[in-house]
């Protein structure tokens, strides 16, 4: 039976703590319990994301828990993500972590849980939540699927004769130096990515479920014209950065190996328009969004708004879909966040 979003509201109002690096074990085992439940070979979350469960105060407080008799019982994590869209940065925030023991299930601690974080994302600055799940679950709290990012499939054929010359080179994305500070800089100021700090980068390509590989064009001085980060098991390339001739050698090399799959936005209008034209196939993609501040969002994408654009919805999965997409007079507004940084 479908419930009533009055129902939903614990019968007392849970209490809600963030949780502090003495949390960090149980945390940590309570989660995997409850992802084992429906994944019994779920690996273990600081395999995943080393970079989100980091032994301090400010990482593990970013996870909001409600114990019973001194137990955690539910969490809902909320991690700040930079996300870069072409030359604009959106200030937002990534729900994982969503879980609530078994014996507790039904009493309304999820939403109270996630409510507050989104409201805490909201204060501190957030214009927009990102998650990777049900849109059923989520369309309660704002979400739907919305987008308007295209996954592009090129091969050599579809690609044909390129005519750059640089050097490409390519080395697992974990060797020591396999991402240098000058390449890390040439990433700030373009492409569609998430901003973070080098040291947190370097863990982030350590996440288990990747293989990772770092793809580089050299100028003929030898200094990284651009770059790419691929996942040569899925043969994905979840970023890249530089130059657009650099980006295009290293595509060319990719393609002599057989497809190459790279989801591009209006973020990157010229890329997006040379794939367009160069693939064996091609096909929209959309993500789960929520928006938390519509006059925020719209001034941190403004290159990308149409002119006199005003939303109608004031909030909800409608609001998402009017800014992002799809669908008759969206703003079909950028955004992006790459596979390595899903929670
Ligand atoms: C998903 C999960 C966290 C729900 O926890 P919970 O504390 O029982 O949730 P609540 O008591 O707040 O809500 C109960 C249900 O009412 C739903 N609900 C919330 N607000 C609602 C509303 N306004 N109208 C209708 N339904 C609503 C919730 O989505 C939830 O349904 P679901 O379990 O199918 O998602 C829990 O089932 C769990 O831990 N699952 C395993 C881990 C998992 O799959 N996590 C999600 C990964 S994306």
């Amino acid at each position: 039976m479908e419930k009533a979003a009055n129902d939903i509201v614990a019968a007392t109002e849970p209490r809600i703590e963030h949780a502090v690096a003495s949390d960090r074990e149980e945390l940590l085992a309570f989660l995997l319990e409850v992802f084992r439940r429906n994944n019994p070979k779920h690996a273990p979350f600081e395999e995943i994301y080393p970079d989100l469960f980091l032994p301090n105060d400010e990482v593990m407080g970013r996870h909001a828990i409600i114990r019973d008799e001194g137990r955690i019982v539910s969490c809902v994590g909320a991690y700040p993500i930079t996300v870069q869209v072409g030359s604009c940065r959106v200030e937002s925030v990534g729900i994982g972590q969503v879980s609530t023991a078994l014996d507790h299930l039904g009493r309304g601690y999820m939403t109270a849980l996630l409510r507050h974080q989104l409201e805490r994302a909201k204060r501190d600055g957030a214009v927009v939540a990102w998650l990777g799940g049900r849109r059923d679950r989520y369309s309660h709290f704002g979400f739907d699927n919305a987008g308007f990012a295209f996954e592009h499939g090129i091969d050599a054929h579809s690609l044909g004769k390129v005519d750059v010359v640089r050097d490409v080179s390519h080395r697992p994305a974990t060797d020591e130096g396999a991402v240098t500070e000058e390449m890390f800089a040439i990433r700030e100021g373009n492409g569609q990515t998430v901003i973070e700090p080098l040291d947190i980068y370097r863990l982030q390509l350590s996440r288990v479920g990747f293989t990772l590989e770092v793809w580089t064009a050299a100028m003929d001085d030898g200094h990284p014209d651009a770059w790419a980060l691929f996942d040569s098991s899925r043969r994905r390339i979840l970023e890249w950065c530089g130059s657009f001739d650099g980006r295009l050698a290293i595509l060319s090399a990719m393609c002599k190996e057989g497809s190459a799959w790279r989801i591009e936005t209006r973020g990157d209008e010229r890329m997006l328009s040379f794939l367009r034209e160069h693939c064996h196939w091609c096909g929209p993609t959309v993500a789960t969004l929520a928006v938390l501040d519509a006059p925020g969002l719209l001034k941190a994408l403004a290159p990308f708004v149409p002119e006199g654009f005003t939303p109608v919805a004031k909030e909800g999965p409608a609001l998402a879909r009017e800014l992002f997409g799809p669908g008759p007079g969206s703003a079909h507004l950028p955004f992006y966040v790459p596979p390595l940084f899903h929670i």
